[in-house]
């Protein structure tokens, strides 16, 4: 039933406690929510910002990134906020200039030792100082937790390499094969840069992060341990201080190198529902993982599906979220259906 539970304490938990007590595995009141993308395209809100400002100057502009990273958490009662920006920001401070049109495309891909060898070295405070502002502003703003984040090194050496996302990143695997070493190299160093990229966003008050490895999925379980995971691994051990969450999209053949990651949270997509992630992936707590396609059906297909999700976590520490980002055409009303039958859930079952 969804009666409370009688032994919660009388002064209700403030909903910002929600999402760090299930990152770190403890029971919640409510089920936590946030989704990918929360900000962003769907809303009419950001569209109209966006009229008036590039996509380069809202990342760039402190007020303007905490007023969009606030649009949603003004419609929607969500547990988090996540700052708004992209994975290829930290990119210009080393030497890379990117475009966005409206995905994120470098002017000059990296496909040469050279190339790769000439990349700058940014001190810590020069990678994204207005991300840090960001943050500082939408923490004075909320009580809800704040979300960092950022692109893991792999994904963001296949943008680095390849130039713009891509549906078989030829050039980028071609490299692993032609010049690993070089790619070991472009990816230690893009590592190092996001390792001080995510501490200078926790030093800014971020309560816990989010590392986005949405390509890994394109790599066999040989090359994602010899390419993926190390540097994945050598980012999360830089912000131990605080939870942490991996994700990796279509990447279910890599879970159980994904689960010897130092990360607390794992973020699936919804090839495979939460029963049979989590023997692949023990001792995670899961982030999940509902079809972003679910969200543009009518409200009755979206509370079903946002069930059968919190039926599939069965009580157990889960934070609510998609499966990937929201996607543009998303009707901003089903959003709200969504985060209404996520906080009004209660486990049938405590968990055995
Ligand atoms: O609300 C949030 O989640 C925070 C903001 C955020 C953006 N990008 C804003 C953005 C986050 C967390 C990202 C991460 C990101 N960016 C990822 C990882 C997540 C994932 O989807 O796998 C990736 C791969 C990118 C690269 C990127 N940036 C793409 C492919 C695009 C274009 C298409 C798209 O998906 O939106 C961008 C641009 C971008 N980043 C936009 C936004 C709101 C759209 C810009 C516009 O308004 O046209």
């Amino acid at each position: 039933t969804s009666a409370p539970d009688s032994s919660a304490p009388a002064v209700a938990t403030p909903a910002s406690g929600a999402f760090l007590d299930a990152v770190r595995g403890r029971a919640t009141d409510h089920v936590p929510v946030w989704l990918m993308r929360q900000a962003g395209r769907y809303l009419p809100e950001y569209r109209n910002l966006k009229e008036r400002h590039g996509f380069w100057e809202m990342c760039r502009t402190p007020e303007l990134a905490a007023e969009i990273t606030l649009q949603p958490l003004r419609r929607f009662p969500l547990d988090a906020a996540i700052i708004f920006n992209d994975i290829v920001t930290p990119l210009p401070a080393m030497g890379m200039e990117v475009e966005f049109a409206p995905e994120p495309v470098l002017a000059r891909p990296l496909r040469t030792r050279a190339a790769i060898e000439a990349l700058r070295r940014p001190d810590a405070e020069e990678i994204a100082p207005f991300v840090a502002a960001a943050i500082r502003q939408v923490r004075s703003a909320v009580s809800v937790p704040v979300i960092g984040f950022a692109g893991a090194p792999l994904t963001i050496a296949m943008y680095a390499v390849q130039g713009r996302g891509s549906k078989d990143y030829a050039e980028f695997r071609g490299l692993l094969r032609q010049d690993p070493d070089a790619a070991r190299a472009l990816l230690g160093r893009i590592a190092d840069v996001t390792a001080d990229y995510l501490r200078q966003q926790v030093a800014a008050g971020v309560s816990a992060v989010q590392l986005f490895d949405s390509w890994a999925g394109m790599l066999s379980p040989d090359d994602y341990r010899e390419f993926g995971l190390p540097f994945a691994r050598r980012v999360l051990a830089a912000v131990a201080d605080v939870p942490r969450i991996y994700l990796a999209v279509g990447a279910s053949h890599l879970y159980p190198l994904i689960a010897t990651l130092p990360t607390e949270v794992v973020s699936v997509d919804w090839r495979l529902p939460l029963s049979r992630c989590r023997p692949l992936l023990p001792g995670k707590v899961l982030q999940g993982n509902l079809d972003p396609a679910s969200l543009l059906a009518d409200r009755a297909v979206v509370r079903a599906h946002a069930h059968e999700v919190l039926r599939q976590a069965g009580g157990r520490p889960h934070v609510f979220n998609l499966g990937h980002g929201v996607l543009p055409s998303t009707p901003p009303d089903n959003v709200a259906c969504l985060v209404d039958e996520v906080r009004a859930y209660r486990p049938e079952q405590p968990p055995e």
